[in-house]
C-alpha cells in the first residue's frame, strides 16, 4: 500500500464494483449508511486482499459527510473519491430522493473540496435519467449550480417537487450541475471532479427499476439502444476508473454518458 486514499461513498452493485476496481494499492475507505451491506463488502474486499477501513455516513446529514471527508484526510493522501451513495424512484418517495440523491451529492462535493488531495479526482455517479429529463428553466439551473449545498431543498422549485421520478430527474441533472460548478474550487487545489451518467445497470437498484412500474419502458429503451443489453458494474467501474485515473488529466468539470446508447436511441427517435 502507498499511502493514498481512495474513498467510495455507496458500498451497492457500483460501489462494490468501483472499489475492487481502484482499491488496489491504496487504503480504501468505504462509507454506506447501511451498516451491514457496508461490512459484508468491506470483509469482500478485505477477503480479496484490499486494505479497507469502513465507516458509517448519511450523505443527506452535512455533519456526517464532514466527518467522513476529515476521516478520509487522517487516513493519508486522498487522490480518489467515487460518490455512489444514492436512492431510486422506486426506492423512496420524493423527499428522501432529493436528499440523498440532491443535496448528498452536493454535500460530498463540498466537503471533499476541503481535503482532497493535489493530483486527485473524483467522480460522481448521476444518471441517464438527467438526460432524458425535460429542460429546465435557465435561472432554476442556475441556482442548482450555485446555491450553497445547505440551501439546495429549500429552492421553490425543489420543494415544490411531489413525484419521485421528477425528484431522481431533478437530482441527477443538479448532479451534472454541481460537478460543472465544483470544477474550479476543485482546479484551485490540483483536482479534477466529473460526473457519470450510467444507463440501466445489473446492480440491486437496477432491478428493483425494472421490476417496478417503468420496468417495460426501460426495457424497451435498452431494447432499441447500440448495444441492446444491460450494463455492469463493471462497466460503469472502468469508466470511474479512467476519470480517476492518469489518461484523464485534462477532463473536469463534465459527464460521460455510460448508458450503452439508450440517450442517443430516444433522442433520434422524439
Ligand atoms: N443501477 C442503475 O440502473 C442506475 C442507473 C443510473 C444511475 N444509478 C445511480 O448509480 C448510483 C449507484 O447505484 P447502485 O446501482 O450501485 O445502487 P445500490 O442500491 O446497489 O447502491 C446504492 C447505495 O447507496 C446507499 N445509500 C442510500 N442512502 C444513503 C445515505 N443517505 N447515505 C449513504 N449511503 C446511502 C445504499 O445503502 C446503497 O448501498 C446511484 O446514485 C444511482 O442513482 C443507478
Amino acid at each position: 500500500v502507498n499511502g493514498d486514499v481512495a474513498v467510495v461513498i455507496g458500498t451497492g452493485g457500483m460501489g462494490r464494483a468501483i472499489g475492487r476496481r481502484i482499491g488496489g494499492g491504496r487504503h480504501l475507505l468505504l462509507a454506506d449508511f447501511d451498516q451491514e451491506a457496508l461490512a459484508s463488502v468491506a470483509d469482500t474486499l478485505r477477503g480479496e486482499g484490499h486494505q479497507v477501513t469502513a465507516r458509517h455516513v448519511d450523505v443527506g446529514d452535512a455533519e456526517s459527510v464532514r466527518e467522513l471527508a476529515e476521516a478520509a484526510a487522517a487516513l493519508g493522501p486522498v487522490k480518489a473519491l467515487a460518490h455512489t451513495a444514492g436512492l431510486s424512484p422506486v426506492q423512496a418517495p420524493p423527499a428522501a430522493v432529493l436528499r440523498v440523491d440532491l443535496l448528498g451529492a452536493a454535500l460530498v462535493l463540498e466537503a471533499f473540496a476541503e481535503v482532497v488531495a493535489p493530483g486527485g479526482a473524483a467522480v460522481v455517479i448521476a444518471s441517464m435519467a438527467g438526460h432524458l429529463f425535460p429542460p429546465l428553466d435557465p435561472e432554476f439551473e442556475r441556482q442548482l449550480a450555485t446555491v450553497p449545498a445547505g440551501a439546495l431543498l429549500d429552492l421553490p422549485l425543489v420543494a415544490a417537487v411531489t413525484e419521485s421520478s421528477a425528484a431522481y430527474g431533478i437530482a441527477k441533472r443538479a448532479n451534472l450541475l454541481r460537478v460543472q460548478t465544483a470544477a474550479g474550487p476543485w482546479g484551485a487545489r490540483g483536482a479534477r471532479v466529473n460526473a457519470i451518467s450510467p444507463g440501466v445497470i445489473a446492480t440491486p437498484m437496477g432491478q428493483q427499476e425494472l421490476d417496478g412500474e417503468s420496468g417495460g419502458q426501460m426495457r424497451a429503451m435498452i431494447a432499441m439502444s447500440g448495444t441492446g443489453r444491460i450494463g455492469t458494474p463493471d462497466d460503469i467501474a472502468a469508466a470511474a476508473a479512467f476519470l480517476l485515473g492518469p489518461d484523464a488529466t485534462f477532463i473536469t468539470g463534465t459527464d460521460l454518458l455510460v448508458d450503452g446508447g439508450v440517450v442517443a436511441a430516444v433522442k433520434v427517435r422524439l
